[in-house]
């Protein structure tokens, strides 16, 4: 198998032009009087109100947890009979997405050494993060108990079956936590990446199980003109109204899917419908209408949604939330950083006004799409990522990085092992219920 080696573009080290009025705070309940850009100019994120939970209790790894592997779980007996026979939205017993992080003992299920699939850009292990209380704590939502991932009860699910992740960087930083999980119990074979090794296919023969992640950042139709490093050269197309082929011609290969869009929209690009330039985001001198970024977003979620309404080809969707970034004491591009090494406690947090704005116009459009399609599901991971500033590389994002230098922070994509670990012990919990 060859190495992950590329740099990962995204849209936070990408777009040298693009820095101005980024993330700024609000209270998500201000979200919606919040729409105007008026208020585009605070860069402040305060967490003043927030309280910390206890420190975790452990400071090392353990040596033993990750190859160990309790018996599954009796899952039915999570989710009393009664609720299983009403219809799907009632199902469960308790809202996974709400609850605490909770400390853990048990520590991450894999690492840098029992995981050859991680990116190096989220190997903050490999790449010398001294702390490891972030790797100690697990979402327990409230009300029910979430199992840990149980790698078999999963690839079993999957038996002759094909899962398909589609989305960003974030959906490749989600797919190799999965990878991670899963290779407790049987290694993936990778047999296709495309040439910068955005869209990959991976294997497990034993289980015949397919495993694909697709590289559509937008979900609809866009020429991209970024480098391998991330760097771009030209504002990004969109065509607001042509869904991305990329993921719609293999679509029908799925038989379950994780789709999710995001902070891309949040980038400086020109908008097309109906083969013409409607307008644009953030495209200072060239005499076109900014439309917002909003605009783009809804409708390329619409797109992505009828899409597979219509399709005739029915697989499970997961459509995944945002995933909120935690840049303090500035943005990704003026020296922001994350150094928090604790949880937040509080669910009211300030999340930024982009990521608030992002995840109202996915439940919107997803509530719309729901009604239509009973095989959607919400993996609705913001607000439970949101209380985790300290599951990001920060400047772990390289090798042993130089502590005093200006080096860039990631406070976006999420270390492995880590929080995002926990989206997969919820996905699991989702396809069994
Ligand atoms: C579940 O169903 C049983 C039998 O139908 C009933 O006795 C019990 O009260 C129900 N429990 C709940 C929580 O509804
Ligand atoms: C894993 O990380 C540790 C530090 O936590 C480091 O000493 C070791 O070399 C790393 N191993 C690999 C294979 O990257
Ligand atoms: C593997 O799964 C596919 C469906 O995804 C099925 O068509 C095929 O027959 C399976 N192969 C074996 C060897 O069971
Ligand atoms: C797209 O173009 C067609 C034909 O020119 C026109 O009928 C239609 O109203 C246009 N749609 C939009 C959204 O502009
Ligand atoms: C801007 O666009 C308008 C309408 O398309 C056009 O009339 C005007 O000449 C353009 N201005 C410049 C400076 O190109
Ligand atoms: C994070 O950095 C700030 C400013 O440099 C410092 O005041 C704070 O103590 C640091 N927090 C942690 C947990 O290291
Ligand atoms: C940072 O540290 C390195 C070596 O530890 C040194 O060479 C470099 O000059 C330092 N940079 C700054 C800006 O202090």
């Amino acid at each position: 198998m060859k190495k992950e080696t590329r740099s990962d573009s995204n849209p936070l080290f990408a777009q040298k032009h693009n820095y101005h009025r980024f993330f700024l705070k609000l209270a998500l309940s201000c979200l919606l009087v919040g729409l105007t850009v008026r208020l585009l100019f605070t860069d402040s994120f305060s967490l003043s109100s927030v309280v910390h939970n206890p420190p975790p209790l452990a400071n090392a790894i353990p040596n033993s947890p990750f190859l160990s592997f309790p018996p599954p779980p009796s899952y039915s007996a999570d989710f009393p009979v009664n609720q299983t026979q009403t219809s799907p939205q009632d199902a469960v017993e308790c809202d996974l997405f709400v609850g605490d992080w909770v400390p853990d003992l048990n520590g991450p299920r894999y690492t840098n050494e029992s995981c050859r699939v991680i990116q190096d850009h989220q190997n903050c292990m490999k790449n010398g993060r001294p702390d490891s209380g972030y790797l100690y704590w697990r979402w327990n939502p409230r009300g029910c108990e979430l199992p840990k991932f149980s790698p078999r009860k999963f690839l079993d699910m999957m038996r002759d079956k094909s899962l398909a992740f589609i989305g960003d960087s974030i959906s490749r930083n989600h797919v190799q936590s999965l990878l991670c999980l899963l290779s407790q119990v049987e290694e993936a074979d990778a047999v296709y990446h495309d040439e910068e090794y955005k869209s990959r296919i991976w294997k497990f023969p034993s289980h015949n199980f397919t495993l694909s992640v697709l590289w559509s950042p937008f979900l609809v139709k866009a020429d991209i003109f970024e480098d391998i490093n991330g760097v771009s050269s030209s504002e990004p197309q969109l065509y607001l109204d042509v869904v991305d082929d990329k993921w719609t011609s293999q679509y029908k290969n799925f038989d379950y899917v994780v789709i999710a869009g995001g902070k891309w929209f949040l980038k400086t690009a020109i908008y097309h419908e109906n083969n013409t330039v409607t307008g644009c985001y953030k495209c200072h001198g060239k005499n076109l209408t900014d439309q917002g970024f909003q605009h783009a977003y809804s409708k390329a979620l619409q797109q992505a949604f009828d899409f597979m309404t219509d399709s005739e080809h029915k697989p499970v969707v997961f459509f995944r939330t945002t995933t909120p970034d935690h840049f303090e004491y500035g943005e990704w591009f003026n020296g922001g950083y994350c150094n928090r090494t604790l949880p937040f406690k509080e669910e009211r947090i300030n999340m930024r006004y982009e990521d608030s704005i992002l995840r109202s116009i996915e439940l919107e459009e997803f509530d719309r799409a729901k009604n239509a399609s009973p095989n959607f599901k919400l993996l609705d991971t913001t607000g439970l990522s949101l209380l985790r500033p300290d599951g990001h590389p920060g400047p772990y994002r390289y090798f042993h990085p130089l502590l005093n230098s200006t080096v860039q922070n990631d406070c976006l994509h999420w270390c492995l092992p880590g929080p995002i670990d926990s989206w997969n012990d919820i996905l699991l919990q989702m396809l069994i219920i």
